[in-house]
């Protein structure tokens, strides 16, 4: 039968549950609803990782973009943006602070900026393995061949993360312009399973033309996917792009979510997002008691931090590393939670 508790149990239970299912349930759900599903999210949490939470060193080396997504205050055609990109030195310097400060994953974002050659971000991975060769290395730099990707993986490279965004075809050309495709991005999230990386992908919430059909194909996309990782954060509009005036995504909902993931794909890696904190001072602590099991803190140079804008009103953005690593401590540990001194993989992907 179709009710909302059948459908929680279901989940509790860890069976598969319907697209129609997940549809239902969002249509219905409540406070109620929420709340349990919170807190069983957070028991097998807690179960697998224990209260501890992973942190992952983000150094966004390059704001420059090829790509003109309509949502990212970075893309292409916002002239307002003013651009920047850290130098090699710069770039291996924030990764020994951010090792200083405990952190054992770096995570290298950017635009997708040619000025980045395949030699160059091979360069930049070797040397901070060199300098830390227990540190694990993750790429966030976009749509790349699988020949690069290959490269990547060869030079020591750990994990990748690309966000699938919407796997629904056509939401996802309302969201981007005709040079870039679902069918390419799902392409390229096999190419780095297949590898062997650590993958993650996601999706924003309540991003324009979002229905809940399509977090229903989201949600069965990873499932099926099975990435080691899944991010997901509230879409929060910038002011300089075509959705300036679009409504921010839903912090309720995107807690609701971070549970079902939870619950649906037990030992998958969850990050409280930077956006979730954005939308709500409390946001990276409710997504943690929702489910989520990671916090992403920023290791750029302050400098630049306004710079790397994708949205509006970014939090950390005036904050040393160090400052975000005390206040973070300090958030976790009113929650009951601490933060961990190590390379966090997901238990199932792990290398031994
Ligand atoms: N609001 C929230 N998230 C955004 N991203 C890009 N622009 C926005 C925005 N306006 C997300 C995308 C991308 C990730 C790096 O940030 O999902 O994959
Ligand atoms: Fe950056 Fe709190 S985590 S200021």
């Amino acid at each position: 039968m179709n009710d909302v508790r059948t459908i929680v149990q279901k989940l509790c239970d860890g069976a598969d549950i319907t697209r129609d299912e997940i549809i239902f349930l969002l249509n219905n759900r409540d406070k109620d609803t929420a709340d349990l599903l919170a807190e069983k999210a957070s028991a097998v949490s807690k179960g697998i990782y224990g209260n501890k939470v992973y942190i992952r060193g983000l150094i966004e080396f390059t704001n420059y973009c090829k790509n003109d997504c309509y949502y990212c205050g970075i893309r292409y055609s916002n002239k307002n943006a003013s651009r920047y990109r850290l130098s090699e030195e710069e770039i291996t310097g924030c990764a020994s602070c951010g090792y200083d400060l405990g952190f054992r994953t770096i995570v290298l974002q950017g635009g997708e900026d040619p000025f980045f050659t395949d030699e160059k971000i091979i360069r930049i991975v070797r040397e901070i393995k060199r300098e830390h060769p227990d540190v694990a290395v993750t790429l966030s730099i976009g749509e790349k061949s699988h020949e690069s990707y290959k490269a990547f993986y060869d030079a020591g490279v750990d994990r990748y993360l690309l966000r699938h965004e919407t796997a629904d075809h056509s939401h996802y050309a309302k969201l981007h312009p005709s040079s870039l495709s679902a069918a390419n991005r799902q392409r390229c999230l096999r190419d780095l399973k297949e590898i062997g990386y650590q993958t993650g992908a996601g999706f924003m919430v309540g991003s324009p033309y979002q229905t809940y059909e399509n977090i229903a194909d989201d949600l069965l996309f990873l499932r099926d996917l099975d990435p080691a990782m899944i991010g997901i954060g509230p879409f929060i509009p910038h002011k300089d792009t075509p959705f300036a005036d679009r409504p921010q995504g839903s912090l309720e909902l995107t807690l609701f979510l971070l549970s079902m993931i939870r619950l649906m794909i037990p030992e998958v890696l969850l990050p409280a997002t930077t956006a979730l904190g954005t939308i709500d001072p409390r946001g990276r602590e409710l997504g943690i008691l929702a489910g989520a099991n990671v916090v992403m803190p920023n290791l750029s140079p302050v400098g630049v931090r306004k710079k790397y804008a994708l949205y509006d009103n970014k939090i950390c953005t005036g904050e040393e590393a160090a400052e975000c690593m005390n206040c973070l401590a300090g958030r976790l540990r009113n929650i009951g939670y601490e933060i961990a001194v190590d390379r966090g993989d997901n238990i199932k992907y792990k290398k031994t």
